[in-house]
């Protein structure tokens, strides 16, 4: 058969949103999608023949999946992370990563300004009062979020539109990033973490996971905060040493936290949350779920099934995670629709010559 009439054929699996497949369909893709994640020896058995596979944060994409790829052009990752991913060996099988660095920022940013007015004003205390049978009307240590200081660590896309609408909200905003960073609107940059911690009545943690910032903020950055201040942390859950921030809130140092990632994180829906922070009643916990709406998964769906269709009408790889970038006027061939272009027959025979 000629390889220009070959139907892209893709594999979703772990529940993609169904806006993803409704956009590749209508390319007149051949879709197969699976609600759940694929061991390694099961995505072996299914990978070979795929051409983009689409995943979420549960399959990893080992270089023994890969090997077995025959046909991969691309790997999908429909969330932000990319650690499932042996990013080595797609790029050494010339495999195109893609995931969706931003299409959840807002529902975090939204979090987190939700917790900072729970916080405020201990709704959380209040609440469980409430079902516990407890009118507790007073005004004591309630608040105004209106004209307090909201201290941003990692102004990248969350903090930057945490920044906007916190703003909006009549807070002040410093930030720190140890990146170059334009402030926007009245945003005040503070030169080091130090300056934000002791001048800001809420610290919120926005930085990426990379390995140095492990356990960054601990004893000695809660110690900074000023007494009475709240601590939020929406990022990744290694960033924070948890023993320290129970002693912190034990101790009344600070008001009150909310906390929505964990160092140790439960596998699936419904297993045991074990962590130091269960039973304090000024916490609020989440199941790292500041990502996790409709919406956001609705706008990842259509974001990297654009990607997959960009890439494969156009050569088009803007915004991969990983090389190869491949110029798109040097594949100007398409083929019919919904199927695989002239333009992929060299990458395919590499790919053939890879895996033989
Ligand atoms: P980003 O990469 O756009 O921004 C991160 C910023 O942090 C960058 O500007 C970087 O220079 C800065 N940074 C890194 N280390 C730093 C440090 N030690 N001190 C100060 N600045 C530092 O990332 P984005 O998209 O804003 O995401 C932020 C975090 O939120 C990530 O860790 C991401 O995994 C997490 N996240 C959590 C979600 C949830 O469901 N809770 C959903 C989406 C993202």
């Amino acid at each position: 058969m000629m390889i220009d009439q070959i139907k892209v054929r893709v594999l979703l699996l772990e529940s993609v949103h169904s806006d993803a497949v409704s956009r590749l369909e209508a390319e007149g893709y051949h879709v197969e999608s699976v609600s759940g994640a694929l061991d390694e020896a099961d995505l072996i058995k299914r990978i070979p023949g795929v051409h983009l596979l689409g995943i979420r944060s549960r399959t990893r994409v080992t270089a023994k999946v890969l090997e077995a790829a025959d046909s991969l052009v691309a790997v999908g990752a429909f969330c932000i992370g990319t650690d499932q991913i042996d990013l080595r060996a797609t790029s050494r099988a010339g495999v195109t990563v893609f995931n969706a660095p931003f299409c959840n920022t807002r529902s975090v940013a939204e979090l987190a300004i939700a917790e900072i007015i729970m916080m405020t004003r201990r709704l959380a205390e209040k609440n469980a009062l409430m079902h516990a049978g407890v009118w507790d009307k007073c005004a004591e240590g309630a608040h105004e979020i209106r004209g307090r200081r909201l201290g941003i660590v990692g102004y990248g896309n969350i903090g930057t539109q945490l920044s906007v609408i916190a703003e909006n909200l009549g807070m002040h905003v410093s930030y720190y990033d140890t990146a170059d960073k334009l402030a926007l609107s009245n945003a005040r940059r503070c030169a080091t973490l130090e300056e934000l911690l002791e001048t800001s009545d809420f610290v919120t943690l926005h930085v990426d996971g990379r390995a140095s910032n492990a356990a960054f903020f601990g004893a000695e950055q809660f110690k900074r905060m000023r007494p009475g201040s709240l601590f939020l942390n929406l990022s990744r859950g290694i960033c924070v040493d948890h023993l320290a921030l129970r002693d912190a809130l034990t101790s009344g140092h600070l008001a009150g936290a909310a906390v929505d990632v964990f160092p140790q994180e439960p596998n699936g829906r419904g297993d045991e949350f074990r962590s130091e922070l269960r039973g304090l009643p000024n916490v609020i916990l989440t199941p790292h779920i500041g990502g996790s709406t409709e919406e956001a998964q609705s706008t990842i769906g259509t974001f990297v099934a654009t990607k997959f269709v960009n890439l494969i009408n156009e050569g088009d790889t803007s915004l991969c995670v990983t090389p190869p970038e491949l110029a798109a006027a040097s594949l100007p061939n398409r083929g019919r629709p919904g199927t695989l272009g002239p333009q992929w027959r060299q990458i395919l025979r590499r790919r053939e010559h890879l895996t033989r």
